[in-house]
């Protein structure tokens, strides 16, 4: 079953076809690649189906019922989808574990007001943090973090954003959240991942490594210049010729 569809969905600027007349579905539960080249439009396509941007034409089937030609920013967690940002965004000033209690108590400001629910929080935050071994580092400012410990606190506060009160996401877009990580930090992004699928989720994943990418995933998806380049099995989708010509002709 599919939970998202793209119906011919086109985005530009200035003339540049970021996103040109994409078809595509993600299926409930597995994990999806997204792959091609560099400014082969997968950041657009994440940025267009989480309302950072709007589509210029086309439409989204959202869990098969809703058909929407606008997905606005706040009602995102609505539809159950969040996302890491491929350019890692903290809160720098402010202490690792803030960073997550922010976007645990954003979602829920009123009940934030109560102890109970303070309690909630923090030990959510902890959950989070120890999921991707940030625990130590919690007292920290998210300025002084390694580049790879940044990658795991956005992993960490898409987590945190993904789980309130009952209102759990369903749709994860990861946008290469292995870039520059060392192979044990890999391997943390790699166990939350599995264990979203364990959950039932369904994972999109941006990310360039190949091995990566076989590893993990039921399916992939290749743009190219924007449009569909192949789609289907790993096996299937990285034998293509055309496929690796568009990764070698980078
Ligand atoms: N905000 C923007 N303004 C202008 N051009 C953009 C913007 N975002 C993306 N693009 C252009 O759209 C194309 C696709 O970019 P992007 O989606 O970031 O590719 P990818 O994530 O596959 O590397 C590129 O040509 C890029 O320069
Ligand atoms: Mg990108």
């Amino acid at each position: 079953m599919n939970i998202l569809e793209t119906k011919k969905i086109t985005k530009h600027f200035d003339g540049v076809y970021a996103v040109d007349g994409l078809s595509v579905s993600f299926e409930k539960g597995k994990i999806t690649g997204l792959i091609g080249p560099n400014g082969s439009g997968k950041s657009t396509l994440i940025n267009l189906l989480t309302g950072v941007i709007q589509i210029n034409a086309g439409s989204v089937v959202i869990s098969s019922k809703e058909e929407v030609i606008k997905i606005l920013p706040h009602e995102v967690s609505d539809y159950g989808i969040t996302r890491t940002f491929q350019e890692v965004r903290l809160f720098e000033q402010m202490l690792v574990i803030d960073n997550i209690l922010v976007v645990l108590t954003k979602r829920n400001v009123f009940s934030s007001l109560f102890e109970t629910h303070k309690k909630f929080h923090l030990e959510r935050a902890e959950e989070v943090l120890k999921k991707v071994d940030l625990w130590k580092k919690r007292n920290d400012l998210a300025k002084n973090l390694s580049y790879g410990q940044r990658k795991l606190l956005e992993v960490g506060r898409m987590l945190a954003m993904s789980n309130g009160f009952g209102d759990d996401s369903d749709i994860f877009f990861l946008d290469e959240p292995f870039a520059g990580l060392f192979p044990e930090m890999r391997k943390i992004v790699i166990g939350v991942i599995r264990h979203l699928k364990e959950q039932g989720k369904t994972v999109i994943l941006v990310e360039h490594n190949i091995d990566i990418i076989r590893e993990l995933c039921d399916h992939i998806i290749v743009l190219d210049n924007g449009k569909l380049l192949a789609g289907g099995i790993p096996s299937d989708v990285l034998s293509k010729r055309e496929v690796m010509d568009a990764y070698l002709g980078e």
